[in-house]
């Protein structure tokens, strides 16, 4: 089984299209060794059937990046099985719109995320104008399910904490099912990954999912809890929005630690955070403790 990276970055890509922070002017100006990014989204199959997990604002130029998700077995034809969200944020699910043309998208969140999509931003009654979804429920209890077309893999969904949408009914009253990670395992090989690009604590149910794990692909944000006021950009804090910085006591850095044995890779990074600057000492740093940083196109095989 594959998990093939379509976009790294957090909301905004790198560059985002307003910002002149150091990283943004520098990639532009070609005066950093850093790759451009797009927003959050993986997909997860083999051959000619893949899950989209989450729908990124940038799916179109995605989809061109991998032609494998374009089987054309016939005059309208896409690899795209069923798509899979994480959450109900803009990154993760404006993309279902440009997914219009074909026919009803299988489509799997839990009741939570479906309420947000259905109500403060209602992309779904939306579609329903266009192809439709078929909703099936992910409910966030770590008990495997399967999606229909890829039989060789198993999922499971943990509810994380981290932070529903601005537009979100409960944004102030979180509920487990708002945000959640996905373990995914191949029958064949018997390996599995965890997948959380939003993550904003690591409770004990995510970590016994983390500890089982061939491969922990997680919150790669922010560097640092106040990177975004530091700069100037945004009044935020990283865990404020439900993402743990990965510099710090406590910090997601730390926390990889206890997972020794997995390969561990850093998703979802923010144009503003410093690792994106291949030579910078943050990123030194992570190359020191063994920490990747996905970027767009990378394929992991499991
Ligand atoms: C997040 O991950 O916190 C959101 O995607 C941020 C955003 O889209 O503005
Ligand atoms: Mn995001
Ligand atoms: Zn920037």
């Amino acid at each position: 089984m594959k998990l093939h990276v379509l976009g790294s970055a957090a909301g905004g890509g790198f560059p985002q299209w307003n910002c002149n922070c150091r990283n943004c002017s520098g990639l532009r100006a070609g005066t950093l060794r850093a790759r451009a990014r797009t927003q959050s989204s993986v997909a997860i199959g083999e051959g000619d059937d893949w899950v989209l997990v989450n729908a990124s604002p940038d799916i179109l130029a995605q989809l061109r990046a991998a032609p494998f998700l374009q089987p054309a077995r016939a005059l309208r034809d896409t690899g795209i099985r069923a798509v899979m969200l994480v959450d109900a944020q803009i990154d993760h699910t404006t993309g279902l719109l440009m997914l219009r043309e074909g026919r009803p998208l299988p489509l799997w969140t839990t009741r939570q995320v479906r309420e947000d999509l259905s109500s403060g931003n209602p992309l779904l009654s939306v579609l329903e104008h266009y192809c439709g979804s078929r909703w099936h429920c992910i409910e966030p209890d770590g008990r495997p399910f399967e999606v229909d077309g890829l039989p060789g893999l198993e999922w499971r969904a943990v509810a994380l904490s981290s932070a529903a949408p601005p537009y979100s009914p409960h944004r102030h009253a979180p509920e487990p099912g708002d945000n959640i990670g996905l373990f995914v395992s191949s029958r064949a090989s018997g390996r599995s990954l965890f997948y959380a690009p939003g993550l904003g604590e690591i409770e004990p149910q995510v970590d016994a999912l983390m500890q089982r794990a061939d491969v922990i692909l997680v919150d790669g944000t922010f560097w640092s809890d106040d990177e975004m006021i530091a700069l100037g950009v945004s009044s935020k804090r990283a865990r404020e929005i439900g993402h743990l910085p990965q510099s710090g006591p406590g910090g997601m850095i730390e926390a990889l630690s206890r997972y020794p044995r997995a390969r561990r890779i850093l998703i979802h990074v923010n144009n503003t955070n410093p690792i994106l600057d291949e030579d910078s000492d943050e990123r030194l740093r992570l190359d020191a403790e063994g920490i990747e940083v996905a970027h767009d196109g990378l394929s992991i095989e499991f």
